[in-house]
């Protein structure tokens, strides 16, 4: 357990990813979490389902909390960054997750503050099989342990040394979970044109793809290319597959996909530097 009280200023999907993996996890208990949001309706329910406490306003949030989650969209995030600069203490922990905005602008932003973190959550945070990017500057391990301890229950942390860190981790694993869903998608339209109802070339394209993720994690002394190569016989169906996936470039393919998600989150990143005066 631990006993800091959690701060969250925008209750939306994501914070609330967080918030509801923390309780299950029971790293803190319902009166440790305070919440704000523009909306609500949406942290009043929330509140009535998880017994999270309600802010008013994100000053009282900060009043009420040492680690401060920051979970509103990037866009938003300047203006609660305005509100809440002379209320951010020498006690306080400031973890952003928005993506997209660089720690310097909320470390000029909020100075006095302890430490300074950025997380890069992705979708599957929402069903406790994320991947989280953690970036802090400067770096210090007691900060990292506790942010590790308070986020293990929604996904594996990821601690990277700078924010081309940050970056990568957004193309392969933020931005990745939605070229997986494309690539399974491939495979639902290919089924269904072999006569399957929707509902079951969606169901074996999610098996197949779990299964295979599953199984890799199991083996995990082994190396990807040898679990590919252990299903792949000498002319069999899987070596004629991958020969063609070779011939139609799928390798080049998705490095270029991975390296454009990775240049438009460098480019956004550049785009609120510009556009942020603190
Ligand atoms: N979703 C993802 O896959 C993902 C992955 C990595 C990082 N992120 C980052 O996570 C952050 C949240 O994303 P999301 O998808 O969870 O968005 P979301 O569902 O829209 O949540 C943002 C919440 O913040 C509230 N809000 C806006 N301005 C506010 C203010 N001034 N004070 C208090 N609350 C305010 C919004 O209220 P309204 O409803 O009134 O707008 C909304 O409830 C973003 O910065 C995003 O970049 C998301």
């Amino acid at each position: 357990m631990i006993k800091e009280y959690l701060g969250f200023i925008g209750t939306g999907n994501m914070q609330q990813a967080i918030i509801r993996g923390v309780l299950e996890g029971k790293v803190v208990q319902p009166d440790q979490i305070v919440g704000s949001d523009r909306t609500p309706e949406k942290l009043n329910l929330l509140a009535s389902q998880t017994k999270i406490r309600i802010a008013k306003t994100n000053t009282e949030v900060v009043g009420n909390a040492q680690i401060i989650f920051l979970g509103t969209k990037p866009q938003d995030l300047g203006g609660v960054l305005q509100e809440i600069k002379n209320v951010v203490g020498s006690h306080h922990v400031i973890v952003s997750i928005a993506a997209g905005f660089p720690l310097s602008i909320i470390k000029q932003a909020l100075p006095k503050a302890k430490a300074h973190v950025r997380l890069m959550p992705n979708t599957p945070c929402m069903v406790q099989s994320g991947v989280i990017g953690f970036f802090m500057s400067p770096f210090n391990s007691h900060v990292e342990r506790l942010v590790s301890e308070l986020i293990s229950p929604i996904g594996q942390l990821v601690t990277v040394q700078d924010e081309h860190g940050i970056d990568a981790l957004t193309a392969a694993a933020a931005s990745g979970a939605g070229f997986v869903f494309k690539l399974m998608e491939s495979f639902e339209v290919w089924l269904i044109e072999h006569g399957f109802q929707k509902t079951t070339a969606r169901e074996v394209a999610i098996e197949t793809f779990l299964g295979a993720g599953i199984l890799a994690q199991k083996e995990h002394d082994k190396s990807l290319a040898s679990l590919r190569e252990a299903v792949t016989s000498k002319k069999g169906t899987t070596e004629a597959g991958l020969l063609s996936m070779e011939k139609s470039q799928i390798d080049m393919g998705l490095k270029a996909a991975l390296k454009a998600a990775f240049d438009r989150a460098q480019e956004i990143s550049r785009d609120q530097s510009l556009s942020f005066a603190p």
